[in-house]
């Protein structure tokens, strides 16, 4: 990997001193520092790590209308108070580049994504929490950003990777969310763009999310746009149900985002012998598992969920009460050794942490 030429511009005064680290939430503080690059004439140029803060935007920018950009979701954490470590980077990468190339953005070249990255990680080291469970937040992203309003794929575009401190996502903490189905709603059909990290997802997903928040959820777990029958995921994670002793999750069909930490439970619990299915699975299935017993525990993944139990889904009329209060014992193995290796705690035999 060539090593990139970035232009340094440091921040004379840092606001670390302000953060009050014991109550951290979810993507409200940012780090002293950002990193920015830029794509024209055919290439990615202009490599610059700089003090956090807004970028100049022409109201005219094809991401303000048309919506051509990418985002990625990563983790740094504390890797025995030694180093940073950061959780599966080049799976990240090829997400990312998959989006890109969904959305016809020319693709970053992995030394810039990894660059880029590792410049904010390196310089706002003292950013990163110390505490298990916490960590610092990574979101890179690439905009386009054409001044035009006709309908055409940008020529310009510019990359950023931005970082701050997180705890928790969900305000519950680790405490089991509440899901309820929207069939009214759908994110995604195959031969969209369920599969790409891409802002307009998220975007069509807030008022369902905002309806289901009113009704007392904490989401709603999405099924699929055709026969709105078999599950999908929840927009913030990939599901995973325990029925009958084995681990069933949704196949990634086109229409599901593949998510990183969905890829490392599979491997993980295949390594432990647990008898894991990515197979279509129904809400009636799910319903009549839960009426005979062998459903036993629920919960999602993904970077920011890391792994949330799942205590409550609501379909129609049916109610599926899981535990109300606790994690049951996979996701809660699960979640130790996850967390356990992000932290240099647990062995990490796969080699997933990139340590700077
Ligand atoms: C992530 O898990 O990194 C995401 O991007 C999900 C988002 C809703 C915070």
């Amino acid at each position: 990997m060539s090593t990139l030429i970035i232009e340094r511009e440091l921040i004379s005064e840092s606001r670390l001193p302000q953060i009050n680290f014991s109550e951290l939430r979810f993507g409200d503080i940012f780090s002293d520092h950002m990193f920015e690059a830029h794509y024209y004439d055919g290439q990615w140029q202009d490599f610059k790590l700089k003090p956090y803060g807004p970028v100049p935007m022409p109201p005219s920018a094809n991401i303000l209308h048309y919506g051509q950009g990418v985002f990625e979701g990563m983790k740094a954490f504390n890797y025995k108070n030694e180093k940073a470590a950061i959780f599966r980077p080049k799976k990240h990468y090829e997400r990312f580049t998959n989006s890109c190339r969904r959305m016809n953005i020319p693709e970053i070249p992995e030394e810039l994504f990894i660059q880029g990255i590792t410049a904010v990680v390196e310089t706002d080291r003292n950013w990163i929490p110390k505490e298990k469970y916490k960590s610092m937040y990574l979101r890179p992203f690439v905009v386009a950003t054409d001044q035009f309003l006709g309908l055409k794929t940008s020529d310009t575009y510019s990359f950023y990777v931005i970082a701050g401190p997180v705890g928790n996502y969900y305000r519950e903490g680790i405490n089991p969310v509440k899901l309820t189905t929207m069939p009214e709603y759908v994110r995604a059909v195959r031969g969209g763009v369920g599969d790409a990290k891409v802002p307009g997802n998220y975007a069509a997903s807030l008022l369902p999310a905002h309806k289901a928040q009113e009704m007392g959820f904490t989401q709603v777990m999405w099924l699929d746009a055709i026969e709105k029958k078999y599950i999908e995921e929840v927009g913030s994670m990939n599901m995973f149900f325990v029925i009958d002793d084995t681990i069933i999750t949704p196949p990634l069909g086109g229409s599901i985002l593949p998510g990183v930490t969905r890829r490392s439970v599979i491997e993980l619990a295949q390594s432990w012998g647990i008898n894991v299915e990515e197979r279509r699975i129904s809400i009636d299935e799910l319903i009549s598992s839960f009426e005979n017993g062998t459903l036993t525990e629920a919960f999602g993944s993904g970077t920011a969920a890391v792994i949330s139990p799942v205590g409550l889904i609501q379909h129609n009329d049916t109610t599926i009460l899981l535990d109300q209060e606790n994690m049951g014992p996979v996701a809660q193995r699960l979640y130790d050794t996850i967390t356990g290796i992000h932290h240099g705690i647990v062995e990490d035999e796969n080699n997933w942490c990139y340590l700077i």
